[in-house]
């Protein structure tokens, strides 16, 4: 009798972490392809002197003319990175932190954001982010 409780608690215990893997992994999958798949038409953003600027799904970092884009979508669980303190972009939902390069380096998130490759245009005005190749 005592055996046999044992093994159901232990079962739902298993089945209880499994499922919890698995909504985790189900997650991450789909923040993955919403991100692949929200770039179907190019998207033109204006580049200002700003260090940082966010514009919705996209971060644009201009440091001496030197910009990258990245999305704003935080690699843990997807939340929008809406804030810059000390070069650092901050995730409001689990304090994840990422610095200018995109990478990250205060958890929970360990991946880093994702680069978009983009055009700017000849007068330095904007920049243009192409949808990805299909
Ligand atoms: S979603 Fe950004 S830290 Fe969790």
């Amino acid at each position: 009798m005592t055996l046999k409780k044992h093994t159901r608690r232990k079962f739902f215990q298993l089945a209880a972490a499994g499922t919890g893997f698995s909504m985790v992994y189900l997650w991450d999958r789909m923040m993955g392809n919403q991100l692949l798949t929200t770039l179907h038409q190019k998207i033109v953003l204006p580049l200002t002197r700003h260090l940082v600027s966010f514009y919705g799904d996209y971060i644009v970092i201009n440091q001496k003319q030197h910009v990258k884009v990245f999305s704003s979508h935080c690699t843990h669980l997807g939340c929008l990175i809406d804030k810059v303190e000390n070069d650092r972009l901050i995730c409001p939902c689990h304090g994840s932190e990422f610095n200018l390069e995109g990478d990250a380096v205060k958890g929970p998130a360990y991946k880093p954001l994702k680069a978009f490759p983009f055009k700017e245009s000849s007068d330095g005005q904007q920049i243009t982010i192409q949808p990805a190749e299909t």
